[in-house]
C-alpha cells in the first residue's frame, strides 16, 4: 500500500531523539523505498543551523545509531529531503514563518498537503506547542496545505491522571482523538506485534491463556544503562512513570486482552483499554504490598565500575526518585481471575532484555518426582521482546538412558534465524503507520487514562511519603531483594535476568 505525500514537522529536531531514532527509522524507510513520494522533513529548534548544517549533523547521527551499516550513496539520495528552520516554539509569533516555510517547502517539494507534526519536545512544550499550532491555524488543512494533519506525541503523556486528562484537554482544543498518535515505541517492536498473531491465529494457544492453565505471568523490561546524563529529566518521572504506565501495562494489555472483533484500530483499541480497565485496584492499605521500588547503589555494568544513582549527573545526593519498581496486579475477569501478573522495570539491571514469561499450572500428579535424578520445572512460554526477538516454549523431557531423568529442554523461534531479515526499528514501523493514518499501535486516551487511575493511589502514597517501598540495590544486578516480597502466595519467584 503506497503512502500519500506528506511534510513531516519535528519540533526538537536537535535533539537526542531525533537523532538516535527518529531520523536513522526515515532513513531505513528511505532505504527499503517505504516513504512516500514526495516528502519532506522540516525540523525545528532553537539552535540555529542550515539546512545544510542540519543534514551534516544528521548524516553523523544515521551512521552512529542507524540499524544496518552505513550507505553514504544512500545517504546523499536522503538528504535532500531534510530541512531545518529555527525556531523558539514559545516565543509569540515564532509560528508566522514556521507556517510560511512549511507551505513553501510543500510547494517546492511537490507535497499536495498533509501535515505529520512529531512532538520530540520535552513534555512541558505538548500543550502550548499543540495551541500555537492551533492558534497559526496549522491544524487545519488550508488551500495551501490541505489534507490531513496528524500529531505524534511524545511520551510521557502527563505525569499523573490529572496532568494526563488536562493535557488531553488542552489537545483536543486543537486536534480530534483519531488525529493525535501518541507513541509508545514498545507497541512498534514485532515480538509485541506478533502477540495478535501468535494467539488469536494459532488455535493451540487461546484455549490455555486463561486462568485454569496460566499460574502467572511475570513482564520484565530491564535496562542495562543508567540514566546517561539525562539525570534532570530522570529525577522528575521515575521508573513508575518513565516505564510502567505505558510500556509495561501496554505489555501486559495485548497479552490480557480478549479478541478484538475485528484488526480495526479502535476495536484493538477497545479491548485494551476493557483489560487495563479491569485490573483490579489496590486497597490503600495493601499498596505497600503490591509495589517494590528500587534505586541503584554503585556496581559492576559488566565488567566496568559504575556510580550510585545519587551519584550521577543531575540527581540530588538525596533523592528519591526510583530507578527500579515492581508491581503484582490481579485482572478482575473471567479469563484472569486470581491470577497474579507480575511487572518490573529497572536501570543498571544485570542485563538489558524484556520479556514477557508466562508460567503453567503443574501437572496434577508429580509421578516422576522420585526419579533418580533430574528437576521438575514449570513449563513456561516466554516472548522475548528484545534482544533476541522470539518466542520459546520450555518443558521437560526425558534425557536419554536407563533412568527416567527429567531434564528442561525448549521449543524456540527466533525472528532473526526464522526470517533471514533484521528486525526493523519500531520508531519506523510507528511513522510509517501514523503517515498511513492507522492509529492501531498507538495508545488511545482512554487506555493511558486507565493506566492513570490504576497508579494514581501509589504516586499519591509517594508524593506524601517520598520514601515509601524503595530500597536500595547494587548496580549489575536483578534490582532489590525485596521484590521478592511480591510473590508471597505464589509459587516461584522472579526469573533471573
Ligand atoms: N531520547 C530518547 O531516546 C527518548 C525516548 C522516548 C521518549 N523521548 C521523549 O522525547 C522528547 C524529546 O526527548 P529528547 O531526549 O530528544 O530531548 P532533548 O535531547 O532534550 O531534546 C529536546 C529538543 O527540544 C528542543 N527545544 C527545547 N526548547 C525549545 C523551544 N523553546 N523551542 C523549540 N525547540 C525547543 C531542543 O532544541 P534547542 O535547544 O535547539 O531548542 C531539542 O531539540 C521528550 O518528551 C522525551 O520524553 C525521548
Amino acid at each position: 500500500m503506497s503512502v500519500p505525500a506528506c511534510l513531516l514537522v519535528i519540533f526538537g529536531a536537535s535533539g537526542d531523539l531525533t537523532a538516535r531514532k527518529l531520523v536513522p527509522a526515515l532513513f531505513d524507510l528511505h532505504r527499503e523505498g517505504l516513504l512516500p513520494a514526495p516528502f519532506a522533513v522540516l525540523g525545528i529548534s532553537r539552535t540555529p543551523m542550515t539546512d545544510e548544517a542540519f543534514r551534516d549533523r544528521l548524516r553523523t547521527a544515521a551512521a552512529e545509531f542507524g540499524s544496518s551499516p552505513f550507505d553514504p550513496a544512500a545517504w546523499d539520495a536522503f538528504a535532500p529531503r531534510l530541512f531545518y528552520h529555527p525556531a523558539d516554539v514559545s516565543a509569540p509569533g515564532a509560528f508566522g514563518p514556521l507556517s510560511t516555510r512549511a507551505a513553501d517547502l510543500c510547494e517546492k517539494a511537490g507535497i499536495p498537503g498533509n501535515v505529520l507534526f512529531y512532538a520530540a519536545v520535552a513534555p512541558k512544550f505538548y500543550a502550548p506547542l499543540v495551541a500555537a499550532i492551533g492558534s497559526a491555524g496549522l491544524a487545519e488543512p488550508s488551500e495551501a496545505m490541505p489534507g490531513y494533519r496528524r500529531i505524534i506525541i511524545e511520551k510521557p503523556f502527563g505525569e499523573n491522571l490529572e496532568s494526563a486528562r488536562s493535557l488531553a484537554r488542552e489537545v483536543t482544543a486543537v486536534f480530534r482523538e483519531p488525529q493525535v498518535y501518541r507513541i509508545d515505541h514498545y507497541l512498534g517492536k514485532e515480538t509485541v506485534q506478533n502477540m495478535l498473531v501468535f494467539r488469536f491465529a494459532n488455535g493451540i494457544f487461546e484455549p490455555i491463556w486463561n486462568r485454569n492453565y496460566i499460574e502467572h505471568v511475570q513482564i520484565t523490561v530491564a535496562e542495562s544503562i543508567g540514566v546517561e546524563g539525562r539525570g534532570d529529566y530522570y529525577e522528575g518521572t521515575g521508573a513508575v512513570r518513565d516505564m510502567v504506565q505505558n510500556h509495561l501495562l501496554q505489555l501486559l494489555a495485548m497479552v490480557a486482552m480478549e479478541p478484538p472483533v475485528s484488526l480495526d484500530a479502535d476495536d484493538i483499541r477497545d479491548e485494551k483499554r476493557k483489560v487495563l480497565h479491569a485490573i483490579e485496584p489496590i486497597p490503600p492499605e495493601l499498596l505497600g504490598r503490591a509495589c517494590v521500588r528500587g534505586q541503584y547503589t554503585a556496581g559492576m555494568s559488566g565488567d566496568k565500575p559504575v556510580p550510585g544513582y545519587r551519584d550521577e549527573k543531575k540527581v540530588a545526593p538525596d533523592s528519591r526518585t526510583e530507578t527500579f519498581a515492581a508491581f503484582r496486579f490481579t485482572i478482575g475477569n473471567w479469563r484472569w481471575g486470581g491470577v497474579p501478573f507480575f511487572l518490573r522495570t529497572g536501570k543498571r539491571m544485570g542485563r538489558a532484555i524484556s520479556e514477557i514469561a508466562i508460567r503453567f499450572r503443574p501437572a496434577p500428579t508429580l509421578l516422576f518426582s522420585d526419579t533418580p535424578c533430574g528437576q521438575m520445572e514449570s513449563n513456561w512460554l516466554v516472548i522475548n521482546v528484545s534482544p533476541d526477538e522470539g518466542i520459546y516454549l520450555r518443558f521437560v523431557a526425558k534425557a536419554p538412558g536407563p533412568d527416567v531423568c527429567v531434564r528442561p529442554v525448549e521449543f524456540s523461534f527466533n525472528y532473526r534465524e526464522t526470517f533471514g531479515a533484521r528486525v526493523p526499528s519500531p520508531y519506523s514501523r510507528l511513522l510509517l503507520d501514523a503517515m498511513h493514518g492507522d492509529a492501531t499501535l498507538f495508545p488511545r486516551m482512554d487506555s493511558v487514562e486507565a493506566a492513570w487511575s490504576l497508579l494514581e493511589p501509589f504516586l499519591s502514597r509517594w508524593k506524601s511519603d517520598p520514601g515509601a517501598d524503595l530500597f536500595s540495590y547494587e548496580a549489575g544486578t536483578d534490582g532489590p531483594r525485596e521484590a521478592e516480597m511480591l510473590f508471597e502466595g505464589t509459587r516461584g519467584g522472579w526469573r533471573s535476568i
